[in-house]
C-alpha cells in the first residue's frame, strides 16, 4: 500500500471515479479544496438568527424554499415565523406544497420581483426581522434604487443579509474576480447592487453593517459569494 498526497484537480480516487479535490476561489483567488468541502448560507443565517431576537426570517428570492425548510430543520425552531418571496409561479406554489407537509413550521410565501420590490400589506412580518438574500439578485441586472428602502419598511427593524456575487463590482481582487466579471457582463446578471446599497446607505435608508468580498469555498468556483449585512436606521 502507497500512501499518497493529492495535489492536483484531475486526481481521483483509485476505486471510483470521484475526485479528491474541486476548484473554487477565496479572495479573489482560484484555490483547490476537498471535493466535498461546501460552505453554507444556511449556518451563517442559523448563527445570525442566534445573536438577536426575531418574529421571523424572510428570503427573498427563495425558489422553491429550500433554504428556509433547512434553517427550520436545522436550528430555526418552531416560534420563528418563516417567508419566502419569489418571482415564479412554481417556485411559490412548490414551497407551499412542501410547507404543508409540516404543520409546526409556519410559513407563508408570496409572489415577489426585485425588480419592482413590493410587500402585501396583509404579510405581518412581525417588529423584528431577518431577511435574507441569496445568490438571486444576481440575475437581474439592475435592481431599482428603491429596493432597500423598500426592504426597510416591512418592519420597524430589519436586518438583512445578502450572500450575493458582488465582490467584482467593488475590486479586482485577482483571476477569480476577472473572470466573475466578465462573465456577468456577457450574460447580463447584475451589475449595480453595490452601487445601490452604497448610495442607500448614503442617503441614509440603511446601515451598512458588513461587507466581505468574494468569501466563497461554495459549489461553484466562476461564481464567487461575498457577503453584505445591513439594517434599518
Ligand atoms: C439560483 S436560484 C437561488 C434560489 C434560492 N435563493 C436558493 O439559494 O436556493 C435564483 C432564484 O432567484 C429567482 N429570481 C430570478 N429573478 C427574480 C426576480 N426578478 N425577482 C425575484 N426572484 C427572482 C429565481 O426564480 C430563482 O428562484
Amino acid at each position: 500500500m502507497n500512501w499518497y498526497k493529492t495535489d492536483f484537480p484531475s486526481d481521483k480516487f483509485n476505486f471510483a471515479n470521484i475526485p479528491h479535490n474541486k476548484i473554487t476561489s477565496l479572495n479573489g483567488i482560484n484555490i483547490l479544496v476537498p471535493f466535498y468541502t461546501d460552505t453554507s448560507i444556511i449556518d451563517f443565517i442559523i448563527d445570525a438568527l442566534s445573536f438577536d431576537e426575531y418574529d421571523s426570517v424572510i428570503e427573498l428570492g427563495c425558489g422553491y424554499g429550500r433554504n428556509l425548510f433547512k434553517i427550520f430543520y436545522n436550528g430555526g425552531g418552531i416560534n420563528l415565523r418563516y417567508f419566502g418571496g419569489e418571482f415564479t409561479s412554481s417556485g411559490v406554489e412548490m414551497a407551499r406544497k412542501l410547507a404543508d407537509i409540516e404543520p409546526k413550521m409556519k410559513a407563508e410565501f408570496f409572489h415577489f420581483n426585485h425588480l419592482k420590490p413590493k410587500f402585501d400589506k396583509n404579510l405581518d412580518f412581525g417588529k423584528r426581522v431577518l431577511v435574507f438574500t441569496s445568490h438571486t439578485i444576481e440575475q437581474v441586472k439592475e435592481i431599482p434604487d428603491n429596493w432597500f428602502k423598500s426592504v426597510t419598511s416591512i418592519a420597524p427593524f430589519v436586518r438583512c443579509i445578502h450572500a450575493e456575487p458582488f465582490g467584482f463590482q467593488i475590486q479586482n481582487l485577482g483571476e477569480a474576480s476577472k473572470n466573475h466579471k466578465e462573465y456577468f457582463l456577457k450574460n447580463g446578471w447584475n451589475l449595480n447592487f453595490a452601487k445601490t446599497l452604497k448610495k442607500a446607505n448614503q442617503n441614509g435608508d440603511i446601515i451598512i453593517e458588513d461587507a466581505l468580498l468574494e468569501y466563497s469555498c461554495g459549489t461553484d468556483p466562476f461564481n464567487p459569494t461575498s457577503i453584505a449585512v445591513w439594517r434599518s436606521v
